[in-house]
């Protein structure tokens, strides 16, 4: 299982167990969030700090697994450990995938009323044609896009239009190399896909996880 990719619902967390999570953080990242004004984007990020510890965990890292965790200038999140991983979180969902064979992208996004007419300058033309007005399909393309563009550290949201998902099958091609794009089950008012170089849909283990809630047990 080279790839684990955990999912959890979005939660609204007591103030305690956010200060719990919190703690598990490196300073200059706890310093970060503590700035976001939005708690649901602090909640969003610290429960996808509990997906990635866990997934560190069945990857056999135990322990203050979190306490390299960093951030690129780009905003791309690393570990010192021999992992990649990548972290999405809209309204309603939290994933994160880890890798320990190359680099990884996931990307989620809640079905809304956008569609590939709201983006014309990141979608090309086959993209266009084939999202036509579907929010579903405009959003299958975003998310595959911006799943490549996670795993393949693209500097700017630019690149995504240099990112085409008309390839055959699952594929996407970047910058001369083809990556693979899976979608993932998240129910019927999310799409997700995950990205990632090397052919082989069995190495691919994803699973939703409950998260403990509860204050003391934190
Ligand atoms: C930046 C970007 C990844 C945010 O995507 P989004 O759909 O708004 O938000 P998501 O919830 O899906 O992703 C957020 C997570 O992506 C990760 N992330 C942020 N920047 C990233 C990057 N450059 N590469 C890979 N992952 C990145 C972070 O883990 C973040 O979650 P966290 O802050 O809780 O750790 C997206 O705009 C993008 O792909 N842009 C292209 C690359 C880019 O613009 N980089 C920044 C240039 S300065």
């Amino acid at each position: 299982m080279p790839i684990s990719v955990l999912i959890a619902d979005d939660s609204v967390l007591p103030m305690a167990l956010e200060a719990a999570w919190m703690d598990e953080l490196p300073l200059a990242r706890r310093t970060q969030i503590a700035r976001w004004p939005s708690a649901r984007a602090r909640h969003r990020s610290l429960i996808a700090s509990r997906l990635l510890r866990e997934g560190l965990r069945q990857f056999g890292h135990r322990g203050a697994v979190l306490s390299s965790l960093h951030y690129t200038a780009h905003g791309r999140p690393a570990l010192d450990l021999p992992v990649d991983f990548s972290i999405s979180h809209c309204e309603g969902r939290v994933v994160c995938a880890v890798s320990t064979d190359g680099p990884i992208g996931v990307d989620v996004e809640a079905i809304g009323a956008l569609t590939a007419d709201d983006f014309p300058r990141y979608l090309n033309d086959g993209e266009r044609a084939w999202a036509g007005r579907d929010p579903r399909r405009f959003c299958a393309v975003w998310t595959r896009k911006e799943a490549v563009a996670k795993a393949a550290g693209a500097d700017s949201l630019d690149k995504l239009r240099d990112i085409d998902t008309r390839p055959a099958g699952e594929d996407a091609a970047f910058a001369g190399q083809l990556w693979q794009t899976s979608a993932l089950d998240m129910g019927s008012a999310h799409v997700a896909h995950l990205a990632f170089r090397n052919r082989c849909a069995t190495r691919v283990s994803s699973a939703w996880l409950e998260l403990d809630l509860c204050i003391d047990r934190a």
